[in-house]
């Protein structure tokens, strides 16, 4: 094994894979090395044919590499590069370097790298859409989901071609700030030293012993706020009604305590926000409740009278009061006047931001991965959020707390 550089710089390995948005991975080397890390870049022989490897060479801590083999100052590049990298970012990943990641193959010295290092590894993937859509290129990119990869989605938006659609690299900027927040680890991270309480899923009221009242939120914005929150730094505790799994990268900075009823919520979301530096109440809490739960009703008894009762407002509980410097998130999802409502609910619950979204609009809201929101405070309209990836969207709204956070300190 060869030694690991003692360095404080984070070595970040940026790869280059053949995609028309190479050209951009020039900006964002150069965004890379502006912010303090060590970049190594290697590129695919295909990404030399968009982008000449002498630019990254001529702006980055050592010359760009490109092949395995006849590297004269580096006999075993794939090692030297894997073992000292403190992350991998490939930005653009094409469809092609996806597929050989997904499948094991090693035939360059990118994919080789990526075998020889246990660094995080981040995949930026851009390409027109329908490559983009291919099931093949899903597949592949949740088997490397599963394996604890982090991708960053596309963004939405114009495409080389002149078309326009989901595909597009995300800016430099977002993917700096994101590999420099797993580069440098937790400790370091925006929300380094916060402890953030983060709610999710739809809750289940028990009609009888078998049936339940319950709603459509499938808690995977909630779920992408949490892992948002542990890149960048926060102790998480995620109260949360769904089963969804948590990616592994995350798992062990975020406490799940799982929960079913509105109750149960309650209870957990009080015994955990003393402390806490935000709590975000992302969950579709229900408003009501039955009021007896006693055996399974039988179909001989009759039609049953079920007869409801308000919950707690949680949300409207932890607005109470002087909370300190907590920051304080509500979501609301609307089908009809969605901003105004939503700025009339941040001051009669006295929260620091909601989070707005139509859920009658098509790819928004609940069960769909993407998500439409304006965020808003007790004014006006903060920002709005157009079209994308419930991970993006949380970062859109930790962005806000983060801010919040440090204007308070
Ligand atoms: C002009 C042009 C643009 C391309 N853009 C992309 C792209 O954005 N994304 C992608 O996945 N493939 C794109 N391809 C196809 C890849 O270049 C091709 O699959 C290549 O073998 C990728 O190799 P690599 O993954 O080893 O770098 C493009 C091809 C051409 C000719």
């Amino acid at each position: 094994m060869s030694p690991k550089r003692s360095n404080e710089q984070p070595f970040v390995v940026l790869g280059v894979a053949g995609g028309i948005a190479a050209y951009k991975s020039v900006e964002l080397l150069r965004l890379l090395r502006q912010a303090g890390a060590h970049v190594a870049p290697v590129l695919t022989p295909d990404a030399t044919r968009f982008v000449g490897a002498l630019t990254f060479s001529a702006l980055a801590s050592e010359p760009a590499r490109t092949t395995i083999f006849n590297d004269l100052t580096t006999p075993i590049p794939h090692t030297y590069l894997g073992q000292n990298a403190d992350v991998i970012v490939i930005a653009p990943a094409t469809a092609h370097v996806i597929a050989r990641l997904a499948a094991g193959l090693g035939d360059d010295l990118l994919t080789a790298t990526v075998w020889a290092s246990r660094a995080p590894v981040i995949l930026c993937p851009a390409m027109h859409t329908e490559m983009w859509e291919q099931p093949s290129v899903q597949e592949n990119l949740s088997r490397l989901r599963a394996r604890g990869y982090l991708i960053l989605p596309p963004d939405d938006g114009a495409l080389a071609g002149g078309d326009s659609g989901p595909g597009r690299l995300p800016d430099p900027e977002s993917i700096a700030k994101l590999v420099m927040a797993v580069a440098i680890g937790s400790p370091a991270g925006p929300l380094s030293g916060h402890r953030v309480v983060i709610t999710a899923g739809g809750t289940r009221e028990n009609i009888d012993a078998v049936r339940v009242i319950t709603n459509l939120s499938s808690g995977r914005q909630g779920h992408a706020l949490a892992q948002v929150a542990a890149r960048w730094g926060a102790e998480v505790d995620l109260i949360t009604t769904s089963s969804a799994p948590i990616a592994l990268d995350v798992a062990r900075v975020v406490n799940v305590i799982r929960v079913s009823s509105a109750a149960d919520m309650h209870e957990a979301v009080m015994g955990r926000r003393e402390g806490a530096s935000a709590v975000i109440m992302a969950a579709a809490v229900a408003d009501f409740t039955v009021t007896s739960v006693t055996h399974k009703m039988k179909k001989a008894e009759g039609i049953p009278a079920i007869e409801l009762i308000p919950t707690v407002d949680i949300l409207a509980k932890l607005g109470q009061g002087d909370r300190g410097r907590q920051v304080l998130v509500g979501f609301a999802a609307e089908t009809t006047n969605l901003v105004p409502a939503a700025i009339e609910k941040c001051q009669r619950k006295n929260c620091d931001f909601v989070v707005a979204n139509n859920v009658a609009d098509p790819h928004v809201g609940f069960e769909h991965p993407t998500n439409e929101v304006t965020i808003v405070d007790a004014v006006g309209v903060v920002e709005v959020v157009g079209l994308r990836d419930k991970e993006q969207v949380a970062v859109a709204i930790l962005d806000k707390v983060a801010s919040k956070l440090s204007g308070r300190a």
